[in-house]
């Protein structure tokens, strides 16, 4: 938290230009600036220093001679690449400038959002005007000042920039737009407020945190969408009338004024210990409001101004997101002991008050299958009363109805059947209360997305038909087949009374629609749910409400005896990773596929960054990720005959309503027999997911394996394997991936949306690149079986060492392109092409 902070010997290294400077006699006190100067961030800046902190200050302005003092300029701190243009407080211990004790602390900064590079300008133009410019000339940052008289820049003794007037008088300052941080005689005027930085390293104000005046008083944020208050210091019931106009962070105090008080004594305080030296104050990024002081040599904090107002259970965070804190203790939410469904799970299980996070993320297309977690005796850090007078049924339908509603808090009036109600739109850590202590009854609803069941409901004819179907044997079970063929020429002769029936499936083989069926069932063909390279695919849903999805394969009506061929076993084939064929449709020339559906889509959609802001979290990566190994392990090892999938990538991977992954679309599958370990056919799939051997004709079930692995590596990086939108050198994926692997940063390929994939669970995830450079071997035989990546995944198997990573590389690359399509044996399936 406080690593700016020192505790040990300070190493130093000084400028040779600094001393240049100082034999120069330059003054040491250089606190104003006059018009057209320009000053350049620059190694060989004059004041360029450097500190064993790893931060650099090249001061622009420093007022005080001697001990800790303001200074202004550029700042950077650990890696360097970018600089802020920052006020800091520093102390070179001597006039002599010598010795530097103690590392620059930054209490505001100009572009804490937009830092710049190396040879930026900060230029004081001729008319008046303070403007950042980053060395490609853009502008950073600017006070708009020009043509506003301003004839110099000051730097006070109480840190404060100026640009002033000719008459003294202050055109702008560095006072009127705090950072994340106060200093002694500065002041909060309401309406203005603190931002805390979203990291040590990272300036930007995207933290999570904020501290404003407010008509209540002082008042600290958890950003969410409206922001929840964690911490209220509001004004004395005696002067509710009357709003805080500022407080004044100062010496031993604290201080609330009121506008019209002003300038007499303030309207209360919080104590603050007295200052023996320079302190400042700062909204930590953990949501904390701190004063550091100036121990002779390094900075300590004094005070954690927060740290009484908590109890143990009442920090926003102190369990993170959805954890449940009692008695300091992190545990997740779940609805009773006895309940099997666990909606939650713990985002790292040796790190409990990191949260937990949904198992299934609350979905708002999916909302009929919204439901509560009931917690009894269980609250808020805060509680804001949206409704009122409600009973808690009602609290949790409003909830219900409203999706950006994550829980319903509700607590009952005084000895009332009803009480207050909120709706908050995130949710941070909740707190078990004592009853025996506490003045109300509380429960907290929390909103979870229920597993809900695809499986069409069956009728009771149906049940019995099933029955039949798996008592009988084999000759009965064709004696049925035969029967139902029988019945659908039967049903061509009749109408629709019988539909019901008609549209029930025989258990294990997929059901034949009418064209006329499929057309009422999808309303038209009107809802399209994609397109791929032979048709499309549109939603529909059957009488008993089930969704399916509908694919119509174009102009292909002409293979028809490979079409039942293929549909057969399709249709035969079901594992819980893979889509299941419900049914198709051969009729004159129409030609389509009854699929399941699968309500959230395909992989490509989730991963790769777009429009919705939605990620998904690591623990579901996993998750899909051994789902897809699963679904091609049975077609490799576990089919009667081996399936080659032939076009794994994140298009063809669905994604039911729990963000379980299904393989679909082994329409492009090659059926072989499990002794015939290779089979030459034509190069198909898709470019970028194609295994370097298509182009030698030696096809077994590997080029899977060499898909699955890219497939891998983007949902790791949530990116695409060739991403025209990348600067030329890093718009190939596997290209980088290599390089990464050479200098040993494959972390720095982690999807950078994803924070838990980036800190927590770094290693886990650098450790999937290995599995996904395993599988991407370029000789395929040295890629592993599905089998063996699913052990790996389950950590019952090692990753084979020294891995190639020269991907793309072809050891037999001797056969061309159009050679290889000369010879095959099979036809190309007419279910074949992205969807
Ligand atoms: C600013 O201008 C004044 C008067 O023109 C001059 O005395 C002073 O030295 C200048 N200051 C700097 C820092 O150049
Ligand atoms: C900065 O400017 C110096 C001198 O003009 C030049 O040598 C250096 O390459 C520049 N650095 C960057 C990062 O632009
Ligand atoms: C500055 O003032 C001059 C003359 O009053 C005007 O022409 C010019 O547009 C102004 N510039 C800005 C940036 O306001
Ligand atoms: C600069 O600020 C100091 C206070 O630190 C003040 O005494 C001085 O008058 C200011 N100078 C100008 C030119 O405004
Ligand atoms: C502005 O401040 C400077 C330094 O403090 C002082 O010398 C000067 O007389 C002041 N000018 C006016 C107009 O007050
Ligand atoms: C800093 O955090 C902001 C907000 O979260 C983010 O947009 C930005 O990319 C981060 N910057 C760096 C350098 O990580
Ligand atoms: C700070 O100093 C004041 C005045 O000397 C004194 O009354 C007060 O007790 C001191 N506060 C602390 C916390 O030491
Ligand atoms: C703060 O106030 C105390 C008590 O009044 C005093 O002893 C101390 O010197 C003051 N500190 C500063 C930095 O002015
Ligand atoms: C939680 O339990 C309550 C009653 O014990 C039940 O009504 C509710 O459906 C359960 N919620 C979930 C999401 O399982
Ligand atoms: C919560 O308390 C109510 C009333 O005491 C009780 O009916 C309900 O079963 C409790 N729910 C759980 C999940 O313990
Ligand atoms: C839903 O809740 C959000 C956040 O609480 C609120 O901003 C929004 O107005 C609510 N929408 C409706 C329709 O009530
Ligand atoms: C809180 O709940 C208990 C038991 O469910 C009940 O006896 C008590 O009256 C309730 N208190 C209030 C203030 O409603």
């Amino acid at each position: 938290m406080n690593i700016g902070l020192n505790r040990c010997f300070i190493v130093v290294t000084i400028c040779i230009h600094y001393f240049c400077c100082l034999v120069k006699s330059q003054p040491f006190d250089y606190p104003i600036a006059n018009l057209s100067t320009k000053w350049i961030n620059s190694p060989s800046a004059p004041h360029s220093v450097d500190f064993s902190d790893g931060s650099t200050v090249r001061a622009i302005l420093l007022r005080g001679t001697f001990g800790p003092r303001y200074a202004c300029g550029f700042f950077c701190n650990g890696n360097c690449d970018t600089y802020l243009f920052a006020i800091y407080i520093v102390d070179t211990n001597s006039a002599s400038g010598i010795t530097l004790v103690g590392f620059p602390q930054v209490v505001w900064s100009a572009n804490r959002d937009n830092p710049v590079k190396l040879n930026a300008t900060l230029e004081l133009t001729s008319d008046g005007d303070l403007i950042l410019r980053d060395v490609d000339a853009t502008i950073a940052w600017s006070t708009n000042t020009g043509n506003k008289s301003v004839v110099g820049l000051n730097l006070t003794d109480m840190g404060n920039l100026v640009l002033f007037d000719k008459n003294n008088a202050t055109v702008w300052q560095s006072f009127d737009h705090p950072t994340d941080s106060l200093v002694p005689g500065q002041k909060l005027v309401l309406g203005q407020e603190l931002t805390a930085s979203v990291s040590v390293s990272n300036w930007s104000q995207g933290g999570l945190f904020s501290l404003s005046v407010t008509d209540q008083g002082l008042v600290a944020f958890i950003e969410s969408n409206p922001p929840q208050p964690y911490y209220e210091n509001t004004v004395s019931g005696t002067k509710t009338s009357e709003e805080p106009s500022y407080v004044r962070f100062q010496n031993g105090s604290l201080a609330f004024y009121i506008i019209s008080s002003e300038p007499s004594q303030p309207d209360r305080v919080i104590f603050l210990p007295n200052a023996s030296s320079l302190q400042y104050m700062r909204l930590d990024n953990d949501g904390r409001l701190r004063v550091y002081e100036w121990m002779p040599s390094e900075w300590k904090e004094v005070v954690d101004l927060f740290k009484d107002y908590f109890r143990e259970c009442d920090f926003p965070l102190v369990c993170g997101n959805y954890g449940l804190c009692s008695g300091g203790h992190c545990t997740c939410p779940a609805n009773t002991s006895w309940e099997t469904t666990t909606y939650f799970e713990q985002i790292n299980n040796r790190q409990p008050a990191l949260g937990c996070s949904e198992k299934t993320p609350l979905s708002c297309e999916a909302s009929q299958y919204h439901s509560f977690l009931e917690l009894n005796d269980t609250t808020y850090f805060n509680f804001r009363s949206d409704l009122q007078n409600i009973d808690p049924e009602q609290c949790k339908q409003a909830c219900l109805q409203n999706c950006s509603c994550k829980a319903a808090l509700f607590r009952y009036g005084w000895n009332s059947s009803v009480g207050e109600c909120y709706l908050p739109s995130e949710i941070f850590s909740l707190k078990h209360i004592d009853k025996l202590r506490n003045h109300y009854n509380s429960t907290t609803y929390v909103k979870v997305q229920k597993v809900s069941s695809v499986s069409p409901r069956r009728k009771k004819t149906n049940r019995i038909k099933t029955i039949l179907g798996f008592s009988l044997g084999s000759l009965a079970g064709l004696c049925f087949l035969i029967g139902i063929v029988v019945f659908f020429f039967w049903k061509k002769n009749n109408d629709d009374e019988v539909e019901e029936d008609y549209l029930d499936q025989v258990p294990g083989l997929p059901t034949r629609f009418s064209y006329e069926d499929l057309k009422v069932i999808t309303e038209s063909f009107n809802k399209k749910l994609g397109e791929g390279g032979f048709g499309s695919v549109f939603e529909g849903t059957l009488t008993d409400g089930t969704k399916i999805a509908v694919k119509r394969l174009d102009g292909l009506g002409q293979i028809k005896k490979s079409f039942l061929a293929e549909v057969e076993t399709i249709g035969s084939i079901h594992h819980v990773n893979l889509v299941r064929l419900i049914g198709f449709c051969a009729e004159k020339s129409h030609r389509l596929l009854v699929y399941e559906y699968m309500p959230n889509g395909s992989l490509d959609r989730w991963i790769f960054h777009s429009s919705h802001g939605f990620v998904l979290h690591w623990q579901q990566r996993k998750k899909i990720i051994l789902d897809i190994a699963k679904g091609l392990t049975y077609l490799h090892e576990d089919c009667r005959q081996k399936i080659i999938h032939l076009d794994i990538k994140p298009q063809n991977i669905l994604l039911d309503e729990n963000f379980n992954a299904k393989v679909s679309d082994f329409g492009l599958s090659k059926l072989i027999d499990r002794d015939q370990s290779q089979v030459v056919t034509t190069m198909r799939g898709t470019p970028g997911y194609l295994a370097p051997e298509w182009l030698s004709s030696v096809i077994t079930e590997k080029v899977d394996t060499y898909s699955f692995g890219v497939v891998i590596l983007e949902i790791l990086c949530g990116r695409k394997n060739i991403d025209r939108s990348q600067p030329e050198e890093d718009m190939h994926l596997l290209r980088l991936f290599k390089k990464k692997a050479e200098e040993e940063h494959l972390e720095d390929l982690i999807d950078k949306y994803n924070e838990d994939m980036q800190i927590i669970n770094r290693e886990e995830v650098v450790n999937m690149m290995k599995v996904a450079a395993w599988c991407l071997q370029s000789d395929f035989a040295r890629r592993p079986s599905m089998s063996m990546v699913i052990k790996v995944l389950e950590g019952v198997s090692e990753i084979e060492h020294n891995l190639d990573y020269d991907f793309c590389n072809l050891p037999l690359a001797k056969v061309s392109h159009q050679e290889v399509n000369v010879s095959f044996s099979l036809l190309p399936s007419v279910l074949s092409g992205p969807r």
